[in-house]
């Protein structure tokens, strides 16, 4: 796909709305180009089924997306740019987070989709918010997302890393809110070390 014009899409994992992770992405958002299209979707709305392995009964292939797989797929194939908001749970993804990744495995397998060629090359980010006050838990979350896009074929952009727990605490992290004034628009060539509330 084309790098412009770019097309965000925006997934909120949260199992609550209105909580830190959705501030945080909302915040970077606002400093997307104005060209840029956005697509907004909340997971826990979607009521996504619950991924079933079905590689191995019968042909092995996946048959054809309805309802809010459907919704899903198409937003997915849509984006340049697939944006993770996921809160820290239990240091990884939150679990309708990684019943859509999940739902990529058959994807890959719907005959005609050309899953991952299409999406090869487009980027992934993630977004998360944690409890704790230590930024090494967050590593199972980031190396999910950094696996999942070098499988993919997709350009890995990195985590933009918040602190938080009752909702709006996110707004005290100033490390984070200035992280994601630049997170969508600024050079990606510095390590997590070097830059407070971006990982990679
Ligand atoms: C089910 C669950 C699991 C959590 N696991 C972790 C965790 O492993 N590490 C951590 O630092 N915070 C953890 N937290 C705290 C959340 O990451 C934190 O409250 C965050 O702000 C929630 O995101 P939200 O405000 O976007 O909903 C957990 C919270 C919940 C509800």
């Amino acid at each position: 796909m084309a790098d412009s014009p770019r097309s965000f899409l925006f997934l909120l994992g949260s199992s609550r709305t209105g909580g830190n992770t959705e501030t945080l992405v909302r915040a970077a958002a606002e400093h997307l180009e104005p060209e840029a299209a956005q697509r907004w979707l909340r997971l826990s709305d979607l009521d996504l089924p619950p991924f079933r392995d079905l590689r191995h009964l019968g042909d092995g292939r996946t048959p054809a997306a309805e309802g809010a797989e459907k919704t899903l797929q198409d937003a997915t194939l849509a984006a340049t740019d697939v944006v993770i908001a996921s809160p820290l749970y239990w240091y990884s993804v939150s679990g309708s987070v990684k019943n859509y990744l999940d739902h990529w495995s058959g994807w890959l397998r719907v005959p005609g989709l050309d899953f991952k060629a299409r999406m090869g090359g487009r980027r992934l980010w993630g977004v998360t918010v944690q409890g704790d006050e230590e930024p090494d838990v967050a590593e199972p979350l980031a190396g999910t997302l950094r696996l999942s896009a070098e499988y993919m074929g997709m350009e890995w952009r990195g985590v933009l890393l918040g602190y938080g727990s009752r909702p709006g605490q996110v707004l005290r992290d100033a490390a984070a809110l200035a992280a994601a004034k630049t997170f969508f628009t600024g050079p990606r060539d510095t390590g997590p070390r070097d830059t407070p509330g971006i990982r990679y």
